[in-house]
């Protein structure tokens, strides 16, 4: 039995990612709690014939609590989105707040779930929840997880692109580290299981990067004024999220990139690879039934590579101070 929860169920990725959930025969119990339109998105999703049994909830007669009541698995996109000319960064505003109360709500009535969070800034905001936990004493960093599935679905479309097949595209994988936003997002295109050509010239491989880094960019602009990546999105995060729920059911040798918290198996030896004293770090993580299981290191990067990690780091660093000290000095 699986219980997924969806907090923000009713916006832009909210809808289409429950929509995938729904259809994830592994799901039985899935519950959309939104401040607004949830009953209705729920009942439209539950015509659908699957197993999962769909309710909706909003903030009145403890919804939130009843959403959360049971959850296996908690997928959080509940936020605003960015508008062209903003940062990730500039939605930390409202966005601290929101990720916040429903933490504390995760932290009271569901602490062994699996918290997997969408909202932006991530680099930020996943510290925000363990902190909440924290403080409630039921802090697992094996179990909270920043979803940056949307980089290593970005990377594989755009290294396919780059091949000139499209039709590649769901058999490269690229490992994507570091964080969620600009410069912390380092694709490891050595790495990519399908490599690329070796007489490939500087130029594209730069702006092969440079379109996996600014990949959020490209539909915040064409999307113009009215929001960023949601069906994307919904669609890297139903696949994070049915691969914790396979590991969670006892499938072996899963291993994805996840924004983790570094305190657990394999993050002193990430540090130092690293070398520097961080808290959170994007890496492949290894799954299993109690969520992480070991942290894997680097692998064999490049010089170049460790050019592009060594500038992620001072951003990352002050994004989890910023995150870290919302809860724990709060103005
Ligand atoms: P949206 O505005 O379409 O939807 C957000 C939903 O959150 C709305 O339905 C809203 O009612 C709900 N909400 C607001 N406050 C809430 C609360 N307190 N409790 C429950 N629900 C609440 O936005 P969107 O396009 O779906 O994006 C959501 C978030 O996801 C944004 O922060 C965006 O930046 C982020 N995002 C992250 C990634 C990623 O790769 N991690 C990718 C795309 C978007
Ligand atoms: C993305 O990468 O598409 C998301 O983080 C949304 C954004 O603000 O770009």
């Amino acid at each position: 039995m699986v219980k997924a929860v969806v907090l923000g169920a009713a916006g832009g990725i909210g809808q289409p990612l429950s929509l995938l959930l729904k259809t994830n025969p592994a799901v039985t119990e899935l519950a959309l709690y939104d401040i607004v339109n949830a009953p209705g998105v729920a009942v439209d999703l539950s015509h659908i014939a699957t197993p999962a049994k769909v309710q909706g909830y909003l903030p009145p007669n403890d919804g939130l609590k009843n959403a959360l009541t049971g959850a296996q698995v908690v997928v959080v996109p509940a936020g605003v989105p960015r508008k062209p000319g903003m940062t990730r960064d500039d939605l930390f505003k409202i966005n601290a707040g929101i990720v916040r109360d429903l933490a504390t709500a995760i932290a009271t009535t569901a602490p062994k779930a699996f918290v997997l969070v969408i909202s932006n800034p991530v680099n930020s905001t996943v510290p925000i929840v363990a902190e909440v936990f924290k403080q409630h004493n039921v802090f697992d960093p094996k179990r909270l997880f920043g979803v940056t599935t949307l980089d290593v679905v970005r990377a594989s479309t755009f290294v396919a692109e780059v091949l000139g097949d499209l039709s590649l595209s769901q058999s490269i994988t690229v490992p994507v580290i570091g964080g969620h936003s600009g410069v912390t997002i380092v694709p490891l295109l050595s790495q990519s299981s399908r490599p690329l050509p070796e007489n490939l010239d500087k130029s594209t491989i730069d702006s092969l990067i440079n379109r996996i880094q600014f990949g959020g960019d490209e539909v915040v602009k064409a999307k113009d004024g009215t929001g960023s990546a949601t069906l994307s999105m919904a669609y890297a995060g139903a696949e994070f999220a049915t691969k914790i729920i396979r590991a969670f059911k006892g499938e072996k040798g899963i291993v994805v990139p996840s924004y983790v918290n570094l305190t657990q198996e394999g993050g002193e030896a990430l540090k130092k690879e690293l070398g520097k004293e961080i808290d959170y770090f994007s890496a492949p993580v290894a799954l299993g039934p109690n969520g992480i299981e070991r942290i894997n290191g680097l692998g064999a990067i490049t010089p170049a590579e460790r050019v592009l990690v060594d500038a992620a780091l001072p951003e990352l660093a002050t994004s989890i101070e910023k995150g870290v000290s919302f809860i724990q000095t709060p103005k």
